[in-house]
């Protein structure tokens, strides 16, 4: 895992774009999964600029997102499909029938959980994984004791996310309590996976995700056994953590980091 600290979460969010525009560049037919939320805002307007202004091309990208609400449909300003085409596909040069979510009107969990996967599985496979951190340690809608080798599922989601999330609604009270979501071991599976955390709120559950033991009680920690995690912080989430140092000497003397620096 190499862990990248910059000094504020704008300088976060163009690293992270620098990252995926760098993948895109070099594989354009790039699959990547992709998450939402307020951290993800940043970066989707980064990469639709870059889209426009610098010739960053996704014609022959195909997405998969991490989890959509279940009980909402596309058209609902809520849901994560509505969410991802306002802050990046309706931007950007993607064609969106390469675009995949879970669907949250779906009749049976069990078959659409199964088709997801089947559809992942399809199209070859994750290239990138994106994702956030939640203040409980989810990653995608893997909440505490999800196990670390899980699928795409429905999941209820606990009341800390419950938390986060439904201020975001017009009356919090019509947040879903349930979500598809890839599992940690779909997650897993993905070739490489680019974090990207920021804000002094993630600073606690940050530290343990990085650096704690490896627990279903956090999901995130199970990224420690990835062979090849990208995790971009600013100053505000790293304050937490222990060997942030070396972190920085790495950052600053590995030639992989120079065209980054
Ligand atoms: C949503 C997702 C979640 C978020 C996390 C952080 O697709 O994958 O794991 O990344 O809840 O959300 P924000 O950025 O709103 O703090």
């Amino acid at each position: 895992m190499e862990v990248i600290i910059r000094p504020n979460a704008e300088s976060a969010v163009k690293l992270t774009a620098k990252l995926i525009a760098d993948s895109f560049r070099a594989k354009p037919d790039t699959t990547i999964g992709l998450a939402t939320g307020r951290t993800m805002e940043a970066l989707y307007a980064e990469l639709s600029r870059m889209n426009k202004e610098e010739d960053l091309d996704f014609s022959l990208a195909k997405t998969f997102n991490l989890d959509e609400y279940i009980g909402l449909p596309a058209e609902n300003v809520n849901s994560y499909r509505y969410y991802m085409n306002f802050h990046l596909f309706n931007n950007i040069n993607i064609d969106k029938r390469n675009t995949h979510l879970p669907n949250g009107m779906a009749p049976d969990d069990k078959a659409e959980a199964a088709r997801y996967e089947e559809e992942i599985k399809h199209a070859g496979g994750i290239d990138i994984q994106l994702l956030g951190i939640g203040r409980d340690g989810h990653i995608g809608f893997n909440e505490p004791l999800s196990s670390l080798g899980s699928r795409t599922r429905a999941k209820a989601l606990t009341p800390e996310t419950y938390a986060q999330n439904s201020p975001l609604f017009e009356n919090p009270e019509d947040m879903p309590k349930r979500a598809f979501t890839m599992g940690v071991g779909t997650i897993m599976d993905a070739r490489r996976i680019f974090m990207l955390v920021t804000g002094a709120e993630k600073a606690d559950v940050f530290a343990k995700a990085i650096e704690g033991p490896v627990t279903s009680m956090i999901s995130a920690t199970a990224l420690q056994l990835h062979p090849n995690v990208v995790v971009v912080c600013d100053e505000a989430a790293a304050k937490n953590l222990v060997g942030r140092e070396y972190y920085d000497f790495v950052f600053q003397n590995e030639p992989e980091w120079e065209p980054y620096r």
